[in-house]
């Protein structure tokens, strides 16, 4: 059992209000709060060892390097992969899947076939839809099916030789649906292709091991695990990261530059042109050990029993429909009220201290499917309660009243 209260003391902002009311904070597939060690990192690094990493000979500038790679080892190792320098840090998610969609849009030809899947972010959609302008391939699309699950039977029927990639998210951010991605990784290795797994909503809900999944790529945000926003990595197999070409060219990450030819560094540099957010990849550390002083299962266990009291709670509103029912979810619930916009329960919700998000979700897919326009998503963290959830029921009943 976890002691909720000093878990909360942890989290400076959930002692705000808001709008007058005591902040309920139900947004956090979008950003997750930050615990006082993280915000800590970040300004210590700026007020204690401030300086540029892999360049200087001075004293600063080693301190911060070796904070930057320490952080970079327990990511490898929380991450379980078998190299540190498979750990490329990145902006976040998003960079990921697009520093390796804009390597395959070279790699790929006429013929070739990339395969996502319904329930993807528009961040693991475009980035391919690019790859197969560039390069002639095809794009085939996983159906869903209406509880918010992968048809894996249209998956079986498009794998074939002709495919390269397959690029699906672990878990989705508008439903909560975990989808089945080691049979999806084990099938698609049977015809060769390389799999991306798009981990942002995973990564802060379950414990990952890359080489337990045998995915070729994992993509991660700091910020959706306690951290700070603008940093995230990239893991990929050596063999995969040696065969990409780089993504951005620039500073650090060259061997040797002359105007006739440029050759480039080894591993993890070569996708680490620029100065990065120091200070974020430090404290992405700290929040990994944020992360495994409470462990990822005591995490988990109060985000199940979260997800069912505020699944039965909501159910009990009239006319109020979920989407997304698969078996396997995590604590995502995305909602409407029949006749009701959701932009307007969310509004009058927030007026009352709680914080949901409502529209798309960067998922205009999901939406289509389902024909409606958006939803109204709560998606609570280990740091919620239930009595939060009876907050935040008590305003979507009032949101109901004033709206029908
Ligand atoms: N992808 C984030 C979300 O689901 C921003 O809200």
């Amino acid at each position: 059992m976890l002691d909720i209260n000093k878990i909360r003391a942890d989290f400076p902002i959930l002692k705000q209000t808001v709008n007058g009311k005591a902040l309920v904070y139900f947004d956090n597939a979008a950003t997750s709060q930050k615990p006082q060690v993280v915000i800590d990192a970040v300004a210590n690094y700026y007020k204690t060892i401030n300086s540029n990493i892999h360049r200087g000979v001075h004293t600063l500038s080693q301190l911060a390097t070796d904070a930057y790679e320490v952080s970079r080892q327990k990511i490898q190792t929380h991450f379980n992969a078998q190299h540190t320098h498979e750990i490329i840090f990145t902006r976040g998610t998003t960079e990921s899947i697009n520093l390796v969609a804009n390597g395959f849009s070279q790699l790929l030809n006429k013929g070739d076939e990339v395969i996502i899947s319904h329930l993807e972010h528009h961040s693991n959609i475009v980035p391919w839809q690019l790859a197969c302008e560039k390069s002639g391939a095809t794009l085939k699309v996983i159906p869903m099916n209406d509880k918010g699950a992968l048809q894996m039977a249209a998956f079986d029927a498009f794998l074939s030789d002709k495919t390269k990639v397959v690029a699906v998210n672990h878990i989705s951010n508008t439903l909560g649906t975990i989808n089945p991605v080691k049979e999806i990784i084990d099938k698609a290795h049977k015809v060769g292709a390389a799999v991306l797994i798009d981990g942002a909503q995973a990564a802060p809900h379950l414990k990952v091991d890359v080489q337990a999944l045998d995915c070729d790529f994992y993509c991660v945000s700091a910020h959706k695990m306690y951290g700070p926003t603008g940093i995230g990595f990239l893991y990929g197999k050596e063999v995969w990261l040696n065969k990409l070409p780089p993504y951005h060219g620039g500073g650090e990450m060259i061997k040797t530059v002359t105007f006739e030819k440029t050759t480039y560094a080894d591993l993890p540099h070569k996708f680490e042109a620029g100065t990065p957010n120091i200070a974020g990849g430090i404290a992405f550390g700290t929040c990994i050990d944020y992360i495994n002083s409470i462990g990822v299962e005591n995490m988990a266990q109060q985000e199940k029993e979260l997800l069912a009291y505020g699944t039965e709670k909501l159910l009990e509103i009239d006319g109020l429909k979920i989407y997304g029912t698969a078996a396997k979810k995590t604590s995502v619930i995305s909602f409407n009220i029949e006749g009701i916009h959701p932009f307007d329960i969310g509004s009058i919700v927030d007026k009352l201290g709680v914080a949901v998000r409502t529209g798309h979700h960067c998922t205009q897919p999901i939406m289509d499917f389902y024909k409606i326009p958006g939803t109204v998503r709560a998606s609570f963290s280990f740091y919620n309660t239930k009595a939060e959830i009876d907050v935040f029921v008590e305003a979507v009943k009032k949101a109901k009243m004033m709206l029908s």
